[in-house]
């Protein structure tokens, strides 16, 4: 029987020098879209997919995002003496469960594929996710939770896929497909970052992904690559070369790149709404906003 996938790797020891000056003292995964900070998505996904341990891989100044999941105690006798019972459950929504995370602290930025490789000794030899939570997902069933039904059948390594333009496929992991299934590849080939002339395709891996306990090993002997850091993607394409299955999985929903300004922007706009609360007069505000520029033009 195949093991279930129940541990999460969440790097979130970049440095986040897009969004200075807020990344000077705010990690960037404790930025917010709505009310809700980057990282609560991408556990909500987790737990939706069944993810019962997670391991942060973590650097210097990220002293919030331990405090972000230690519970309120105070804050919680006080909503509950105020009788706010909404915003009581939408606190303790967030709590997690004692044991249930871990850190672990990546000492130098060697790049993806060496954070992963940090959480080594608590992965053991489990399939195990990699949520990056720059990468927001909108999705009806989470993008996670969709993977690991489709991994229930495949086995093997699984990536986030998603066909992005030509011109824009050499900022991202990008797959050479060896049969195209529809709602999934098989991979023959993976290249981090290539030079845009010579990506194998336009289909990118975006940052949701369910590995074998192989890729530890891979990654324990793995030299620098793209932009001389040590990269995911190399550790998975090594897979295929010992000829163990990779597949790309094209996700169902939309992604936002919170990594960068613009999609933060846009996801902003998105969740907010999404948001009954907000729809009406947010969306107003925007047919405004909307109208009045076209005037200008
Ligand atoms: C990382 C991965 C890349 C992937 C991307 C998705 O790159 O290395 O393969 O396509 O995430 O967001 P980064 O954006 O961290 O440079």
């Amino acid at each position: 029987m195949k093991k279930r996938v129940t541990k999460a790797i969440f790097p979130v020891a970049g440095l986040g020098t897009r969004f200075l000056p807020a990344t000077k003292s705010v990690p960037k995964e404790i930025m917010t879209l709505v009310d809700r900070p980057l990282i609560q998505y991408a556990i909500d996904e987790a737990r939706a997919a069944g993810i019962k341990e997670f391991i942060f891989v973590t650097s210097r100044g990220k002293g919030a995002l331990e405090d972000y999941f230690d519970h309120a105690p105070q804050l919680e006798q006080e909503l509950r003496k105020k009788g706010k019972d909404q915003l009581l459950q939408t606190l303790k929504d967030t709590n997690m469960d004692s044991g249930a995370i871990a850190y672990i602290r990546q000492h130098k930025a060697m790049g993806l594929g060496h954070a992963v490789w940090c959480a080594r000794r608590l992965v053991g030899n489990e399939p195990f996710a990699v949520i990056l939570p720059d990468d927001v997902i909108a999705a009806e069933k989470p993008c996670l939770q969709q993977m690991v039904e489709a991994h229930e059948e495949t086995g093997g390594c699984m990536v986030a896929a998603m066909e992005v333009p030509h011109d824009k496929a050499s900022a991202y992991g990008v797959l050479d497909i060896k049969e195209d299934m529809g709602n999934m590849v098989s991979v023959k080939g993976m290249v981090e970052k290539p030079p845009a002339d010579q990506a194998p395709s336009n289909l990118a891996v975006i940052g949701r992904y369910i590995l074998t306990p192989k890729i530890m090993q891979n990654l324990n002997q793995i030299k620098a690559g793209s932009g001389g850091e040590v990269q995911l993607t190399d550790a998975i394409a090594q897979e295929i070369e010992h000829e163990r299955e990779v597949f790309g999985y094209r996700f169902r929903g939309q992604r936002f790149d919170c990594g960068s300004k613009a999609g933060f922007l846009q996801a902003t706009v998105s969740f907010g709404l999404a948001r009954e609360e907000l729809r009406d007069e947010f969306g107003q505000y925007l047919d405004e906003m909307v109208s009045m520029r076209a005037a200008v033009e």
